[in-house]
């Protein structure tokens, strides 16, 4: 029989498992560490219910290996990433797969030490792939220590630390699972669910869950005016491969500052793109030209990979077409 201060949680944590854990998620039956990894690194900013219908099933399709996304040319890869945003991940994922030659190390010390993988993501993918016994801290993880623990506000490092002081060594794998589950599912931002959650009797923060953690303001987000300015020449349109850190890699039209609306060119409409940071609102104009670089045909422009904004302006350009 275990005494640890937590066992009473352990044991409940197991208990709900078994009867209302997602067990049927694919990346949860599977050993092959490339196929975990994948789905951490998709699952870091995007919804399970996204990245199940849309993108890790037609990823692994793509790329049934790691080596093969090592051998591949990394517009491939980033075009499979199409839609699913932070595209900084697609192109860490191809760099580590060149750097581990397509065979992930076995260990959260050694994970940690790849392009794009962090603490946590290193530690979740050592215990879903190789039984390490380690916790796991991300966004949901941190919620639902602040609420247990009652804790306003904190540091990474304070929250490693509860994080250690509460995890199931024995049983890191299925602890870890579910925290994820009860992080989305009952420890939710609004409205928690603490008469159902495994953890409410030793939650010190079950009366008044809603306090932890404490609101930080939202600073507004700024917004960015441009022209997406559409070259043409003939019945084809330029693009450019985009250098600028966040879309580095994906194929884009002009993007103006101070575009002065001519006679000559056709406004095809307008649209907004949420960015983390800012957002863009974006006029679409079209204007014959032949001094860019390079052109593409229509069909030649969905064989690229193109960032969210770029398919609203291409969306407007067909709909002008046709
Ligand atoms: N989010 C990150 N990892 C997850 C997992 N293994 N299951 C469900 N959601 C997750």
């Amino acid at each position: 029989m275990k005494t640890g201060k937590y066992n009473i949680i352990h044991q409940n944590i197991l208990t709900w498992y078994a009867e209302h854990g997602r067990v049927t998620l694919p990346w949860r039956n599977t050993n092959s560490a490339y196929e975990i990894y994948l789905s951490e690194i998709m699952l870091q900013q995007t919804q399970v219910k996204i990245v199940l219908e849309r993108f890790y099933f037609q990823f692994l399709e793509k790329f049934p290996t790691f080596k093969e996304v090592a051998t591949a040319p990394v517009d491939d890869v980033l075009k499979a990433w199409e839609g699913l945003g932070y595209y900084t991940r697609a192109r860490n994922l191809h760099k580590t797969a060149i750097d581990t030659e397509g065979n992930l190390p076995n260990t959260a010390e050694e994970l940690e030490k790849l392009s794009g993988i962090g603490k946590s993501t290193a530690h979740a993918v050592a215990c879903f792939a190789f039984d390490e016994a380690l916790p796991i801290l991300d966004a949901n993880v941190k919620r639902i220590l602040y609420r247990f623990f009652a804790v306003e506000s904190c540091n990474d490092k304070k929250l490693w630390e509860l994080a250690y002081a509460l995890y199931d060594k024995n049983n890191a794998y299925i602890y870890n699972q579910t925290m994820m589950d009860i992080g989305s599912a009952i420890c939710t931002h609004k409205n928690p669910l603490c008469n159902t959650c495994p953890f409410s009797s030793l939650c010190q923060g079950k009366e008044n869950p809603l306090s932890y953690p404490e609101k930080k303001k939202k600073k507004k987000k700024p917004i960015r005016k441009r022209t997406l300015v559409i070259y043409y020449k003939e019945d084809k349109y330029a693009l450019n491969q985009n250098s600028e850190r966040l879309l580095s890699g994906l194929w884009g039209f002009k993007q103006e500052e101070d575009f002065e609306m001519i006679t000559n060119a056709t406004s095809l409409g307008d649209f907004k793109q949420h960015y983390t940071h800012f957002t863009l609102e974006a006029s679409v104009v079209l204007l014959k030209d032949k001094e860019q670089k390079s052109y593409f045909s229509i069909e030649e422009i969905h064989d690229l990979a193109l960032s969210g904004a770029d398919r609203k302006a291409l969306a407007l350009l067909e709909s002008y077409c046709q």
